[in-house]
Formats: structure tokens, sequence, C-alpha cells
């Protein structure tokens, strides 16, 4: 059966996935807050919308849309904000799929490895290990959980995504900008762990588990080689040829900055990619300075 692919929201991974699917001849359209193209389908999480004809012919889904996560301040509103656009986007789709009876072979949903809790242990989370007691962990758990609501209807995969490295948009832009600027640093003592992925190897990752039937539960997106703070802006300074002057900026600075949020920054652990490795996946970028390399090499 000819494959067509809806994927939810028009952000950094959806486009990247996209381009791939466009590359591989896989039709796909958007489901978006905004019409932008002719692939675009409109939906109305609040208000239960879902442009008509935007299943049409879809044998796939891929759910990536959500509130961006490191954009704003942790207030009470926001939270709010990152909760209902991932659980009642899920709640909505999910309605929608079967109150139309409407056959799909995949659901696979975005999380993020921040399930685990964000906090720095000697630890290497895998799939097999519990959520942690944060509110990214409990945010992720009811996403996951969302989605296991069409388990009785289509094949469901969750994947665990890291810190997505990327040429434009994304952790690296805002990492790299103050290295060029003379004024990139370790953040805190540089050991919390920054568990990474480059979004050539997430889109493949996304596309492997589409094309094999066989998969299914969670996945961990997220490469091989583990870093922490201080191996990421060594690496990233050395692959800009800018030395990095100034000593690490305490915690202390980035919690009056940025409240609660700041945890994303301030700690990490390690996380496995055994399972998507044993399960068949090739990573085309195992090493933080290959995927370097290659993000950011001149245009
Ligand atoms: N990038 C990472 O490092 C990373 C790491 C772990 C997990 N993830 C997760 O993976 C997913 C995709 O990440 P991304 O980096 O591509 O995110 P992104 O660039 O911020 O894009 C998310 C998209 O979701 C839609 N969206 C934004 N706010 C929304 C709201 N309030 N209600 C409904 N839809 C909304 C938007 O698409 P429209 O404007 O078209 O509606 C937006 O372009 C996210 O759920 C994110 O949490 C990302």
């Amino acid at each position: 059966m000819k494959k067509k692919v809806l994927i939810t929201g028009t952000g950094l991974i959806s486009k990247h996935i996209s381009s791939k699917l466009e590359k591989e001849g896989i039709e796909f359209s958007f489901l978006s807050r905004t019409k932008t193209s002719d692939n675009h389908y409109v939906w109305d999480i609040e208000n239960s919308f879902i442009e008509e004809d935007a299943f049409h012919g879809i044998t796939d889904i891929i759910h990536l849309a959500g509130a961006n996560i490191a954009d704003k301040r942790w207030t009470k509103k926001v939270k709010k904000e990152l909760i209902s656009s991932r659980i009642n986007s899920t709640k909505l789709l999910i309605k929608h799929i079967k109150s139309n009876n409407i056959k799909i072979n995949t659901f696979i949903t975005a999380s993020a490895i921040g399930y685990y809790g964000t906090k720095t242990t000697e630890n290497i989370y895998t799939e097999k290990d519990p959520k942690g007691d944060d509110f990214l962990s409990e945010l992720c758990y009811k996403w996951e959980k969302e989605a296991d609501n069409i388990s009785d209807y289509s094949r469901v995969i969750k994947v665990r995504i890291a810190v997505v490295l990327s040429q434009k948009g994304g952790a690296l832009t805002k990492m790299k900008r103050p290295i060029k600027a003379y004024i990139g640093t370790t953040i805190a003592s540089g050991k919390q762990y920054i568990p990474w992925i480059h979004i050539d190897d997430l889109s493949d990752i996304f596309l492997y588990l589409i094309k094999n039937n066989k998969t299914k539960g969670v996945y961990n997106a997220v490469a091989p080689e583990h870093i922490n703070n201080y191996q990421l802006t060594k690496e990233i300074a050395r692959e800009l040829k800018k030395p990095i002057l100034l000593p690490n900026i305490p915690g202390f600075v980035f919690k009056l900055i940025f409240g609660e949020m700041s945890i994303i920054l301030l700690k990490g652990s390690r996380v496995s990619c055994e399972k998507i490795i044993k399960e068949g996946y090739t990573f085309k970028y195992k090493s933080i300075s290959s995927a370097l390399k290659n993000l950011l090499k001149k245009p």
C-alpha cells in the first residue's frame, strides 16, 4: 500500500522529516495551526477542529506539534500551554481517527529524554527505566500515555528525543552564537550530560520506524557518544576555531534568568541508544566531532 504521512506541526523536526520523505518519494502533508501552503491542513486544538480531508489517504501519522519547551520561562500559563498543546492535540487526533473510522498503520508521537527526569547522575537510562518526578518527566509521561489510547487501532511508537543538533535553529544555534562572539563558556560545573542527536539521524530514525512494521513501543533517539556540557562547549569552539576565554558561568545566573526552566541547562544524565541499534538502525553521526564537522561547515 502506498504510504502517505501526516505530520503535525511545521517546526524544525517536521520540516526536516518532510524533506527526507520527499527525497524518498513518500507523500506527506502537515497539520498546522496556519495554512501556508497547499499541503497544509488546519487544525484548532482548543475548538476540536480538524480540516476536512486532512486524513484523506493517510497511512501513517507523525505527531510532533507542541509549544516550544525552551522558549519562555515556565510560568503557570506557559506550563499549561506546554501540556495542553501536546495532550489535547493527541486526544483530538485520536478522537478524530476513531470517530471517522480512519485506518492507519502507525501513530508515532514525539516525546523527550526528559521522561527519565532532568538530573545529573551516573545512570545510563534505557527505555525500560521509570519516569522521573519533575515537570518534564510528568509531561512526557502523560503525552506518551495519551498516545496509548490508539493502540487498539494502530501500531504506536513513542520517540524519546534528545537535544537535536541542526544547522539552523534549535540548541546548536543558541550555543554557537556566544562562542562566535567570544563570550561562550561552560555552564555551571559543565559535568551535566547533554544527550544529543544530529537532525539527519533523528529524521532517518522516524523513517526507519515507519518503514519497519516490526518496530513498536518506546525508542530513545540519542547519539551513541555521551558528552557533557564542558566537552560540547569545547568541541563547538574547536570546530569554529574560537577560544573559550571566560570562566564557567555559575548555575545561579541561569536560575535567575530562566527560573525552573534552567534545569534543562544545568542537569543531565546519559541515555542509551542500544535498543534502536539492536533493532537495525545504523547511526550516520556517532560522535559529536563528526556531527559538528557536518553542521558547522561553511556553506
Ligand atoms: N528540538 C529538540 O531538541 C527536541 C528535543 C526533544 C523533544 N522535542 C519535541 O519534538 C517536537 C518537535 O520539536 P521541534 O524542535 O520541531 O519543535 P518546534 O520547532 O518548536 O515546532 C513545533 C511545532 O508545533 C506547533 N506548535 C507550536 N505551539 C503550538 C501550540 N501551542 N499548539 C499546537 N501546536 C503548536 C508549531 O507548528 P504550526 O505552527 O504549524 O502549528 C511548531 O512549529 C516537540 O514536541 C518537542 O517538544 C524536540
